[in-house]
């Protein structure tokens, strides 16, 4: 899923801004989005084991991230859990509850740019 979350966003062009954002070389986002998702699903803490602990919205309010950067996260997401052949309840689900760690990220990102 991870794979092909980072396919979508160098491939689909509402995607750009958001890609612009990441280094040229996805392979260490992926490992480490994989990682943390793991631990977020209720599996192996794979990211604090290899990388150390993180607080999603802090660490991403390095960069203003706003509604439209945060739909095209989403979007990626949409479109790579769709690719997946999961049971539509579950994708659903899934999407729905990224959205919880998105909307924070927005808020900690406004709090830290002073945007309204
Ligand atoms: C809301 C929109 C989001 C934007 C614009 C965004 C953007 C980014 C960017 C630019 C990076 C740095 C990539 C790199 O240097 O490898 C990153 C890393 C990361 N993101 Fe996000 N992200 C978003 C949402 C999320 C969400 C919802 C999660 C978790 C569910 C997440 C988890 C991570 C993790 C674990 C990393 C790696 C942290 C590290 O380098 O230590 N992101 N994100």
């Amino acid at each position: 899923m991870v794979d092909e979350f980072y396919r979508q966003m160098d491939e689909w062009p509402e995607a750009a801004a958001l890609r612009r954002l990441h280094p040229e070389d996805l392979a260490p986002s992926r490992d480490k989005l994989a990682s943390f998702l793991s631990g977020w699903l209720g599996g192996p803490k794979l990211f604090s084991e290899k990388y150390g602990p993180i607080a999603i919205p802090s660490f991403h309010a390095q960069w203003p991230v706003d509604e439209a950067l945060s739909e095209a996260w989403l979007g990626c997401m949409a479109r790579a859990i769709g690719k997946q052949g999961y049971a539509p309840d579950f994708a659903d689900y899934l999407l729905a509850q990224l959205r919880v760690p998105a909307q924070r990220i927005v808020q900690a990102s406004r709090n830290r740019h002073g945007l309204t």
